[in-house]
């Protein structure tokens, strides 16, 4: 192949270049690979989701698509081209509205609305959607997207100055909406994501995966298959493996071998590992290497997987059942006897794919006696434990170093290529780099259980809940990852936000040899939720009951017992956040109303959901460690191990520590999360950080003031001031004080004072009848959704979702609408689009998720009802935001048709056969 290289000369970002580079290969490969310009990113290698978009002389176009032949002579701009040293109006645009999230996709926005907005520079919302309708943003919601470029205008003047990054002065950071304190590199290009720093001489790693569901498998001659292959330089199989051959979030489920033995369980399933020079791996032949398949009868749906004589996921277990959850309280079946009315039904979701931006990516290198992992993840020391486990190392000996993580949502706490590359990086003493394609990415990571679910729910002629069954099978697939966590999630809330004295619902999670279900935003709770409050409208109808009123009446409030049997002392708001939808509910169905008078082809319903969710893990261990220290300089040190994978943690836990300490946010620095230099903050997940690790800081930041308030001999009245260049003041009763910083002791981390503490939410184990105190601390929240339905085409149209959470104390305002309007989009995608096949939608154009012409408007409202244990008030917010959306969808369109589906995602098809069916 070098013998095809030819010089190819184009102009970048205004400077005259020559490569020598084959004439097919791609442009976003050179850009990156050879010119080191890795702010465009590569999502899927297809065109398919616009990361890696450049202007080719002035058009917006998918570098992946262009080859280098088609390059020579052309002016190509790339988002480094943008800035110019000082910020474009749009970024600065991007940065004040919270437009980037986890920013993987920021740099193919930013490119894509440039040309807009030099011929339109106040465009419309409409001209905004059609210009960037081929770039995907799995984080956003897409709403902040839209004002970000519509509004770039104003702030073509503040570019000529200093960036106004509204930093808060001291005591007023809680509340509020400064901007990102790691936004500046996410605009720029420059954040570092997985894919983004290989080291020049890394060997590529690549993976042979398993082509069938379940198959045994055996090699020929690896040996010949190295000598055959020039820049081959070796190849790696299970029995390589130094350590232990599994892993797996919860510890007694550890299943999952990081390279299968004699037989793969799944489809995408690891066999083995060819490292090899960088530059032989494009042109390698994958389909010659050794390996024999027998593929084996499967068992794909939780129906096979448990009908007679089906065959063992795992041979060592008794059978397919991987955990059962149960929560039963009072006398569910005489309590549904004795209702007045009662309303049965079924519901099945399916698997749906996190389908962030970023496939994994990563490195390993060797560092003396030391393993280094630098890789996008969500849990940098459960990577640790697991990845060193597998390969036979000490813990201390492993160091895993986040870089930024291009979205997450749950599949990246479980480790994916971390024992891959370090396997490689170990035996070949070089460093070993690896980035997922597109396929590799959604065919061998985790999914969201797909649910087939029953319930029966009774009541009073009031609407007032007497009892309810819930009854579930979560098709967990072929290892546990968080099976056992959705099977114990799901019985605990399935109820939703109701009081509900008699009741027992039952969750089960069932191996199959489908690809592994894990963590995805709500553990479960979106599927039952769905379950229970499509149900709820049939009962408030069947009763003749408002919907918002039924949700009204049963509302958990202070006080109230759970189906748990914990005790809600405080801080309970779904009450709240359903009257302060009460307006939006009214207008919306006379809008409704109105509008079918008058058409009749197409129909507009209103529906509304609630949620709730526990915050953290539930009745387990769940501990979070933050560090903070002041630098002999003057600067504020933030240890902030919490991932921050867009949800803006960096910010959020940074703002809680400044104004428990009582300095001003713009005094702090980040130390980002690395498992050798900061404390474990836990996993990013279950809507833990803002609570667990925000708790953690408001301590840590409270314990620094007293050592310095006692250093200084002052009461806790004294207030503080940071100076530049390493003084620190203390005022109490009209004296100064003077701390010379560069005169003191620095510990290890360069900190002369410092206070590390932890924080672990106070829970209860439950009992065998799933009884106890599952989570400290819950939000809540409620929405509506207005739609129409094309009663000819099955086509649903949203018109706009509206949305209360009550988040106990909005530390960043922007940032919590920045997570309920990414919720929401990824509710909309699994109420109406996403359906992950295994081996039919393993790419972003046969996966489809919601564009940013499929989000309507989002009107947010933020609820605040304190919670003690919170930091300043504050609950978790991630999952909760997802949750109602899909049920509210649901729900409008049997109010907009009469047709209740049970089944998502609502297809065009789905709805038209139910449609029809009621017809007939
Ligand atoms: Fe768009 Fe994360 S901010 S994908």
């Amino acid at each position: 192949m070098k013998s095809d290289r030819a010089p190819i000369s184009f102009t970048v970002n205004g400077a005259l270049t020559s490569v020598t580079a084959a004439p097919m290969r791609r442009l976003s490969s050179v850009l990156r690979d050879d010119l080191r310009l890795t702010g465009t990113k590569v999502g899927c290698d297809a065109g398919d989701c616009g990361a890696c978009t450049v202007l080719m002389d002035g058009e917006p176009v998918c570098a992946c698509l262009l080859p280098m032949a088609s390059v020579e002579g052309a002016s190509i701009r790339t988002i480094e081209g943008l800035s110019n040293g000082k910020l474009s109006a749009l970024q600065a645009s991007f940065l004040a509205h919270g437009a980037a999230q986890c920013g993987i996709c920021t740099p193919g926005l930013l490119v894509t609305a440039t040309p807009l907005l030099e011929h339109t520079p106040r465009p419309s919302e409409q001209q905004v959607q059609d210009a960037l309708g081929g770039v995907l943003c799995r984080c956003t919601g897409y709403r902040k997207i839209i004002e970000a470029v519509m509004e770039a205008w104003k702030h073509v003047s503040a570019t000529d100055g200093p960036l106004d990054l509204r930093l808060p002065p001291a005591g007023g950071a809680i509340g509020a909406s400064p901007v990102r304190l790691d936004g500046i590199p996410k605009v720029t290009g420059a954040e570092r994501f997985g894919g983004d720093s290989f080291p020049a001489d890394a060997l590529s790693v690549l993976v042979i995966r398993s082509p069938h569901h379940r198959s045994s498998f055996s090699f020929g001659d690896l040996d010949a298959y190295v000598a055959d292959n020039t820049g081959v330089v070796a190849v790696f199989t299970a029995r390589d493996i130094p350590g232990i051959n599994s892993f797996g979030v919860i510890p007694p489920f550890a299943d999952q071998p990081a390279l299968a033995e004699g037989e793969t369980r799944f489809r995408g399933e690891a066999v083995a590992l060819v490292a090899c020079e960088s530059w032989a791996a494009r042109d390698l032949d994958m389909a010659a290497f050794p390996v024999a398949w027998r593929e084996l009868p499967a068992s794909l749906e939780p129906a096979d997987a448990q009908a007679e004589g089906a065959a063992l996921v795992h041979a060592n277990r008794a059978g397919n059942l991987l955990v059962r959850g149960l929560v039963e309280r009072g006398e569910p079946e005489s309590a549904l006897a004795q209702a007045v009315c009662v309303v049965a039904g079924t519901m099945q979701t399916s698997y749906v794919e996190h389908a962030y931006i970023e496939p994994e990516a990563g490195y390993a290198f060797v560092d003396g006696d030391t393993l280094t992992i630098v890789a996008c993840t969500q849990a940098p020391h459960m990577d640790r434990d697991d990845t060193a486990r597998i390969l036979g190392l000490a813990p201390e000996k492993l160091r895993i170093v986040p870089t930024a993580t291009g979205g997450g949502f749950g599949s990246k706490i479980d480790i994916s290529l971390q024992p891959l590359i370090g396997l490689v990086a170990l035996k070949t003493g070089r460093p070993a780099a690896l980035a997922y394609s597109r396929t590799e990415s959604m065919a061998s990571t985790t999914k969201r259980h797909p649910a087939s679910m029953q319930a029966t729910i009774g009541a009073d002629a009031d609407g007032t809940i007497r009892g309810m069954v819930f009854s579930g099978e979560f098709n967990t697939g072929a290892y546990a990852s968080f099976g056992p966590t959705v099977a114990n999630r799901v019985p605990v809330h399935a109820s939703g936000p109701y009081a509900t004295p008699n009741y027992r619902a039952i969750a089960r999670a069932i191996h199959t040899n489908g690809p592994v279900s894990g963590a995805f935003r709500g553990f479960g709770v979106p599927q039952a939720t769905l379950m229970q409050e499509t149900l709820l409208d049939e009962l408030a109808d069947q009763l003749g009951i408002d919907r918002l009123q039924i949700r009204l009446r049963n509302a958990l409030r202070n006080g109230s017992e759970t189906v748990t049997g914990q005790r809600l002392e405080s801080g309970v708001g779904i009450g709240e956040c359903l009257e302060a939808l009460r307006s939006h509910w009214t207008r919306a169905l006379a809008e409704a109303y109105a509008f079918n008078a008058t058409h009749s082809m197409t129909k507009r319903g209103v529906g509304i959901a609630s949620c709730w969710y526990g915050c953290g893990n539930t009745s387990l261990p769940n501990p979070s460690t933050i560090k903070l220290g002041i630098s002999p300089d003057g600067k504020l040190v933030l240890h902030q191990g919490a991932v921050d994978i867009g949800q803006g943690s960096n910010t959020v836990i940074a703002q809680i520590a400044a104004d428990a300490l009582g300095l001003p946010l713009g005094d702090f620095v980040l130390r980002s999360a690395d498992t050798s230099i900061t404390p474990d903050a836990g996993k990013t997940s279950a809507s833990r950080q803002t609570f667990v690790s925000g708790k953690a800081a408001e301590k840590a930041a409270r314990a620094l003031r007293d050592t310095v308030l006692r250093y200084a001999n002052v009461s806790n009245e004294a207030s503080l001031q940071l100076l530049q260049g390493g003084l620190l003041l203390v005022y109490e009763g009209g004296e100064r004080r003077r701390i010379d910083l560069t005169q003191l002791d620095a510990d290890k981390d360069g900190l002369v004072f410092v206070s590390e503490e932890s924080y672990d939410p106070p829970t209860a184990p439950l009992d065998a009848m799933g009884q106890g105190k599952p989570y400290a601390v819950y939000g809540y929240g409620a929405q509506i959704a207005e739609l129409e339905v094309d009663l000819a085409l099955g086509t649903v149209r949203l018109v706009k979702i509206t949305a209360a959470h009550d988040v106990g104390k909005a530390i960043n305002p922007m940032l919590a609408e920045g997570q309920i309007e990414g919720g929401i989009a990824q509710g909309i995608g699994m109420a109406l689009m996403e359906e992950y096949i295994p081996g039919r939608t393993e790419n972003l154009h046969d996966y489809l998720i919601p564009t940013i012409g499929d989000v309507p408007p989002i009107e947010t409202i933020l609820i605040e009802v304190s919670d003690p244990e919170g930091p300043f008030g504050a609950k978790g917010l991630g999952e909760h935001v997802l949750i109602p959306t899909a049920p509210a969808i649901l729900n409008a369109i049997r109010h907009a048709t009469g047709v209740t589906m049970t089944k998502v995602p609502a297809t065009p098809s789905r709805v038209l056969a139910a449609i029809q069916q009621a017809r007939r």
